[in-house]
């Protein structure tokens, strides 16, 4: 049984509000305990957005992604996206979304990769400082109600990603395609769809269905079907090691959607374990 859910006021946040992967944060969703309303969120992401953003490249003007740590966004602009909603269940991977957009058009590359650091480990004293008037107001203000609060600390240190930091070109690239905050829907993915408005030429899940069980994917995957134009792709899954935990499942959901999607595995380079991978549903009518 789900748990009443409690927001709080994020104008006047409170260090106790964030929660680490303990399940019994303020919101417990049993199906997926670790990510919470205010869990921290990730300051770089471990995928390969960069290949798999490439994937549909010019053919993805309208895109849905998960925020995360705002990576997933930059980069869907970085391949020509115009329109781009985010969402995520954590308000803290909004915050890290809003802190990077702003620091890339303030700070210089290396300063930027400072800041990553720093907000991974809670010094917010320098770039982030010089940046913060200008984030918008919710993540600005969520920021200084909590000094050196774990906000930004998910996963491991972000120099074990350092290939996924946009490279010279692409930071430059970013800096000219993003001039405005990004949409955000604070939402559990399994109530996404009902606040969806438009349809999308990609909508991407990130590697959110490993923690989820085949009922609850099967649901939100056709709860999405009407919000994915004909012919446009869901991104349901990336990474090799979420998608052999799901292999049954997704082999499962091939043959109950057959009559109106192909579902796909798509490698980076099968010839190597440690590249990318993710499982696209193409809707076919
Ligand atoms: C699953 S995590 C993994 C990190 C990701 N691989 C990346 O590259 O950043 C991605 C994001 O999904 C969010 N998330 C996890 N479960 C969710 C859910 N049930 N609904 C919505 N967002 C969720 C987390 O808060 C996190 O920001």
């Amino acid at each position: 049984m789900k748990r009443p859910e409690r927001t709080f006021n994020i104008y006047d946040a409170k260090q106790c509000y964030i929660r680490h992967g303990d399940g019994v944060g303020i919101y417990s969703n049993v199906s997926n305990p670790m990510f919470a309303k205010y869990s921290p969120s990730y300051v770089l992401t471990n995928e390969n957005i960069r290949w798999i953003s490439g994937l549909t490249s010019g053919i993805c003007d309208n895109v849905l992604t998960v925020a995360a740590s705002g990576d997933q966004p930059m980069f869907y602009a970085l391949r020509g996206a115009k329109h781009i909603d985010t969402f995520d269940v954590s308000f803290c991977a909004k915050v890290a979304m809003d802190i990077k957009s702003t620091a890339l058009h303030k700070l210089s590359r290396p300063d930027y990769i400072t800041l990553l650091n720093d907000m991974h480990n809670c010094t917010y004293d320098t770039g982030l400082a010089q940046i913060l008037p200008s984030v918008p107001d919710a993540s600005r203000q969520f920021v200084q109600n909590m000094p050196k609060c774990a906000i930004f600390s998910q996963g491991i240190e972000p120099i074990y990603y350092q290939e996924n930091i946009p490279t010279e070109s692409e930071y430059d690239g970013m800096r000219k395609k993003i001039s405005q905050p990004f949409n955000f829907i604070w939402t559990d993915i399994e109530s996404l769809h009902t606040h969806l408005t438009r349809e999308y030429d990609v909508i991407n899940l990130s590697n959110i269905f490993e923690y989820l069980r085949s009922a609850q994917m099967h649901d939100i995957l056709l709860n999405l079907r009407p919000y994915v134009r004909p012919n446009g792709y869901i991104i349901a899954q990336a990474g090799r090691m979420g998608i052999q935990k799901q292999d049954k499942v997704y082999q499962y959901l091939a043959s109950r959607f057959q009559n109106w999607a192909k579902i796909m595995r798509v490698d980076q380079d099968r010839k190597n374990p440690n590249s990318e991978s993710v499982v696209v549903l193409q809707r076919t009518r």
